[in-house]
């Protein structure tokens, strides 16, 4: 189809007829204020309302030729929908003044120009390729508005008349002398030292990032958790067991052998690039459940590997009378968060993990403290 093209013919009644049904029914009633309305009393609501199911075929088109010009040339067909935004400066005002000419075809979307007065001021007046502050000649918006536009399209908006005759003719309220100015007052932004508000001040650790850190805290290996396999020659993980809840990442070489071994790294927020599948850092149940399930299961497999010199390194003892326990809960402070504990910390790490789960066996208890490091916000958050 040849949208844009200004030639004569089809293709021409194919723009009259896009921009009348994609303006019907919105509108900002505050700007119009066209002296002496365009057009007869002709129901162009019904017009579009009419052609809307068409194929667009000539036959489709033919109500509109009895105002065409109007009809687009107008640009407020049905408007009477929505309210003004206010016009606190000269771009706002600019923006209301263009918004009902332009909505209908950028209230959203990837063109969503007219979505807002700031997706107005950051997709367009910020966009150099569009407005070059201070030279109205040099702005792509100024030539769209006057019919000289140099992309794909001559004119905004799209159709017959463009918006310089509608501010002639008093359709439009803003001249494009006024429009010009603006431009010509405009500077160009400064770059802002200030911090950005909306930047993120924190952010979870990911998938990766667990899995990296549980192997090196834990002091666990690849080896712990899968064994070479091999499928038409391609070499594979094969996991030792699923009861050791083993993750693999699925881009990862030896690819899984097993879904579920990817799956898990999946519900960390885990992503693949081969299988398409984003990344995620929420903190969502799936991976704080998950989390929760690997993290006791590792801290497990962990404690029984002796000597681990990761959680038991040379000097310090799995002895399980207090003072041992207290000194290991500090010490993994540490090693887990990087920041030490304060007293009161380690004794309510030992009086609320520690003593319930040791009352058997003290073996529970040191499972306990090692995932409740784990599951930590410190440890989950940076
Ligand atoms: C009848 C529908 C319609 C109306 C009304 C309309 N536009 Fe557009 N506009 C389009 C289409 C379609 C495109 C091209 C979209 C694309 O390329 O993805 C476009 C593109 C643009 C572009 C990008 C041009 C480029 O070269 O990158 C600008 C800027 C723009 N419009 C501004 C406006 C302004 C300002 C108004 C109102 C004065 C307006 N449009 C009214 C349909 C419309």
């Amino acid at each position: 189809m040849t949208i844009g093209t200004r030639g004569a013919g089809p293709p021409r009644r194919h723009v009259i007829l896009i921009g009348l049904v994609a303006l019907h029914g919105v509108g900002c009633t505050a700007t119009i204020h066209s002296p002496d309305p365009v057009g007869d009393a002709l129901d162009l609501t019904d017009a579009a309302a009419d052609l809307t199911p068409g194929d667009g075929s000539a036959s489709d088109a033919e109500p509109l030729d009895a105002a065409p010009q109007d009809a687009v040339g107008d640009g407020t067909v049905g408007l009477d929908t929505f309210e003004c935004p206010p016009p606190d400066d000269t771009t706002a005002a600019v923006y209301q003044a263009l918004y009902p000419h332009c909505v209908g075809c950028h209230a959203s979307g990837s063109r969503g120009y007219f979505a807002s007065l700031a997706a107005f001021t950051a997709s367009v007046v910020a966009d150099p390729r569009l407005v070059a502050p201070g030279a109205p000649d040099d702005s792509e918006l100024i030539r769209l508005l006057e019919g000289n536009g140099t992309g794909a399209f001559a004119q905004m908006p799209i159709g017959v008349v463009t918006y310089a005759d509608l501010a002639t003719s008093g359709v439009a309220t803003m001249p494009m002398a006024e429009l010009r100015a603006w431009v010509t007052g405009l500077s160009a932004p400064l770059p802002s030292d200030a911090p950005d508000p909306h930047a993120r001040r924190i952010t979870r650790v990911s998938a990766t990032q667990m899995h990296r850190s549980l192997y090196q805290q834990l002091g666990l290996v690849h080896d712990d958790f899968f064994h070479p396999a091999q499928e038409y020659g391609v070499p594979l993980a094969e996991r030792n067991s699923d009861l050791l809840y083993p993750i693999q990442p699925p881009d990862w070489v030896p690819a899984p052998r097993r879904q579920p071994t990817a799956d898990r790294f999946y519900a960390l927020g885990g992503g693949s690039a081969m299988n398409q599948v984003v990344e995620s850092d929420t903190v969502s149940p799936t991976a704080v459940l998950t989390l929760l399930q690997v993290s006791q299961r590792w801290c497990r497999l962990a404690l029984t590997k002796s000597p681990n010199a990761a959680l038991f390194p040379a000097g310090t003892s799995m002895a399980s009378d207090p003072s041992s326990v207290r000194a290991t809960i500090t010490r993994w402070s540490l090693h887990f968060h990087g920041q030490r504990f304060t007293e009161a910390e380690v004794d309510a790490f030992y009086d609320t993990v520690f003593v319930p789960l040791s009352q058997v066996d003290p073996e529970p208890g040191f499972v306990g403290l090692c995932s409740a490091f784990v599951r930590h916000p410190r440890w989950m958050v940076y």
